[in-house]
């Protein structure tokens, strides 16, 4: 097992640092001379411009991918997205209209909620695309359509570059669909694309400067609750750096919009409770920083993850870590490094079993 961790001390340490390799492997077999192309998933466009809303159906950090893609999909491709949960779908009886467009995620494509959702939804004739890791798995076979991850085997149980490859299926597919629906000027394809393309350089430059989140996450090893607080995709990536912490780390932690701190959450901070800022969207970063401020003010220990530049937070947070410029739709897929980093470290601080957490599986095949 050594050797196949290839010098880590953890598959998951392995994992978040193949993820620049990963989503270039993703990207490039979606993208030929700079744009998407259609053929590899077999979806006309005249299905494309058909498509009158979508639902993304997925469980755990697959459904996380979801709810930072509705942002992006429905910003840059303009057809509404809404994000389930696929133990909810299955069993709530979902208006689906004709042109509806399931897409379902999932790293394993076995995972008995996952399924079950993409078969109501086929029953209901509505068209069915999955983005799956594992080929040739049911999702894969069930599915309409079909576009694969290249992130290659992931053993922890802790997702991390099947996650990132995944929502970057999913940045291609908001350009692409609005580059069929004539939504996007070429310029600005082009732009986003080449945005897109230094996603994997730009990880590279945060897993080089790992060791800070390492000393932090020393410091706060023992937290008893942390909460993660952002706005629009910042707070779809705090879900998911969330959830990397409890259930890695099995310290309490919840993701909040920091807009609906006020309505309960507040009470819950005291003296030296960790709240950590998500502040990749300039258009909400003033107003994050003021409910992280809401926060200081009743005693909370401040930690904010911005873009390289935005120097001024360290007026206000503790701590605070930095990932490189990038446009707002994909940022998340840097932001959320630093935070996968931060529950591992934390992890292996309190001494637990990073790869295995208790009570969970890789791949939950039963309901
Ligand atoms: C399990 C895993 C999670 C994963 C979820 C959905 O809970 O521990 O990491 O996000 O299942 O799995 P899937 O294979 O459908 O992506």
């Amino acid at each position: 097992e050594a050797a196949e961790r290839g010098g880590f001390e953890h598959f998951m340490m392995k994992e978040i640092h193949e993820q620049p390799t990963a989503i270039k492997n993703t990207i490039n077999s979606l993208v030929t001379n700079g744009k998407v192309d259609l053929s590899k998933f077999e979806m006309d466009e005249e299905t494309i411009k058909s498509i009158s809303a979508i639902t993304i159906v997925a469980c755990g950090s697959a459904w996380h991918v979801g709810m930072a893609a509705q942002y992006v999909i429905e910003d840059i491709a303009g057809i509404p997205v809404r994000v389930e949960l696929a133990s909810e779908f299955r069993y709530r009886g979902p208006l689906l209209s004709e042109n509806h467009l399931v897409i379902v995620v999932s790293q394993s494509g076995e995972t008995a909620d996952t399924l079950a959702a993409l078969r109501e939804a086929k029953e209901r004739g509505v068209k069915t695309l999955a983005i799956v890791n594992v080929v040739g798995s049911s999702i894969a076979r069930e599915a309409d359509y079909v576009i694969y991850t290249v992130a290659g085997p992931e053993i922890s149980v802790a997702t991390t570059k099947a996650y990132s490859c995944q929502l970057v299926v999913t940045y291609l597919l908001a350009l692409e669909f609005a580059a069929v629906r004539g939504k996007i000027e070429k310029d600005l394809y082009d732009k986003y694309m080449a945005e897109i393309s230094r996603i994997p350089e730009c990880i590279q430059k945060i897993l080089d400067d790992k060791e800070r989140l390492q000393w932090f996450a020393a410091k706060i090893a023992n937290s008893k609750d942390i909460f993660f607080i952002g706005r629009g995709i910042d707070y779809a990536i705090g879900l998911e750096g969330s959830l990397k912490m409890k259930e890695i780390s099995y310290i309490h932690s919840e993701a909040y919009a920091a807009g609906e701190l006020k309505h309960g959450t507040i009470s819950l901070i005291e003296n030296g409770t960790l709240v950590i800022g998500l502040l990749c969207q300039d258009n909400l970063y003033e107003k994050t920083i003021s409910n992280m401020v809401e926060c200081k003010s009743r005693g909370a220990y401040l930690m904010g993850l911005a873009p390289y530049g935005r120097y001024e937070i360290e007026d206000t947070a503790d701590f605070v870590t930095y990932v490189p410029k990038m446009d707002k739709h994909f940022v998340g897929s840097l932001e959320v490094v630093p935070l996968q980093l931060l529950g591992y470290y934390v992890s292996v601080a309190r001494g637990l079993d990073v790869d295995k957490p208790r009570n969970l599986a890789k791949s939950v095949t039963v309901e």
